[in-house]
């Protein structure tokens, strides 16, 4: 948490209670801007940062409509307390429907103000659609970046990686999941083999078979990359971590770290087996070209059932051209080095 004062703007045409209303706010620790020009009230907004509003809508010029609409431009939505005399108050309580915290009757009362204050300022702040949407776009900057780091040691060229996450989004949303989760799984999945980076370039990028003792260590990647992600408070890191855990997992229980089963496999890691084994299949090795479509399919659908949940096999029956358009756009350019047998 920031620690600042909370900084509060009151809006008001009488100076009097302006005067009286600053010197709450500052005896309770706040720092306190007023105006008693709704023209001011906007310039004040967009060039300072406040937590707190207090308009009064008994002013001419400052409807509350507007002035709510004015808050959610700003990059950091303040609070807003909204005033009016009882006379009023339906338009107040109007101001409430309309996305005001709450309202104050006026004549204006010391402890009135301060507790209808600090209830505002405790409620968790909306994140405005600008702000939402920056938050969204660092959040995949650093995703591909951390993936670009790592750098291509294995199969996983970014193409993949990218393929994988737009796959499986298409399935969340295919599977009927909220616009959400099934934007963050675009990432999530992204970073499904990022345990690899702790695994021996002379296994990684073995071009023949690998040793049991190769492959054990291999398998260790999950795990790895689980650790890696763990403890997130974000729900995306949340879901990459189940993801990177269990997407070797099989619908029969004979996938890996823990061989679970069915359902107790995270449906996030379940649409990414699907997605993942679909596109390593069509994509080249060293040793081979890729398979045809047909070749893919043959070897997808017997595993309906037992590596891969069959309900959300179909969605991905359902979805082939989706995934076939996503594979024209995006495709690979490198040299492929992982053997394929043990995908399946
Ligand atoms: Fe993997
Ligand atoms: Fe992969």
């Amino acid at each position: 948490m920031e620690d600042r004062t909370a900084k509060v703007l009151v809006v008001c045409q009488e100076p009097e209670a302006l005067e009286e209303l600053s010197g709450w706010f500052a005896s309770e620790g706040y720092s306190c801007v007023t105006t008693t020009r709704s023209d001011d009230a906007d310039k004040l907004l967009r060039s300072d940062r406040f937590d707190l509003v207090l308009g009064d809508l008994d002013m001419p010029g400052l409807p509350a409509a507007d002035l709510l609409a004015l808050v959610q431009t700003l990059p950091s939505i303040p609070a807003v307390l909204t005033a009016t005399t009882l006379e009023n108050r339906e338009t107040a309580a109007m101001s409430v429907e309309a996305g005001a915290d709450s309202y104050i009757l006026k004549p204006f009362m010391r402890k009135d103000v301060l507790i209808h204050a600090a209830a505002a300022l405790k409620r968790p702040r909306q994140v405005s659609a600008a702000e939402d949407q920056a938050a969204r776009e660092r959040e995949e900057e650093i995703v591909f970046r951390l993936l670009a780091a790592i750098g291509r040691r294995s199969d996983e060229t970014e193409e993949h990686v990218r393929r994988v996450g737009l796959y499986a989004s298409v399935l969340a949303d295919g599977l009927g999941w909220a616009a959400e989760p099934t934007r963050e799984i675009r990432l999530a999945a992204a970073l499904h083999d990022i345990g690899e980076v702790a695994i021996p370039d002379s296994i990684l990028v073995k071009a023949g078979r690998l040793s049991p003792e190769e492959y054990a260590l291999m398998k260790k990647h999950t795990e790895i990359g689980a650790n890696a992600l763990d403890g997130s408070e974000l729900s995306v890191l949340r879901m990459a971590r189940d993801i990177a855990l269990a997407h070797h997992e099989k619908w029969d229980g004979t996938g890996y770290p823990k061989g679970i089963v069915g359902e107790d496999i995270p449906e996030c890691a379940r649409i990414v087996a699907i997605a993942d084994v679909y596109d390593a299949l069509l994509s080249e090795r060293v040793y081979r070209l890729p398979l045809s479509e047909d070749e893919a399919f043959a070897i997808m659908v017997a595993n309906k059932g037992k590596y891969f949940d069959p309900r959300i096999f179909d969605c991905f029956l359902r979805l082939l051209p989706e995934f076939r358009m996503i594979r024209g756009l995006m495709q690979d350019d490198d040299d492929l080095s992982i053997d394929f047998s043990e995908l399946l």
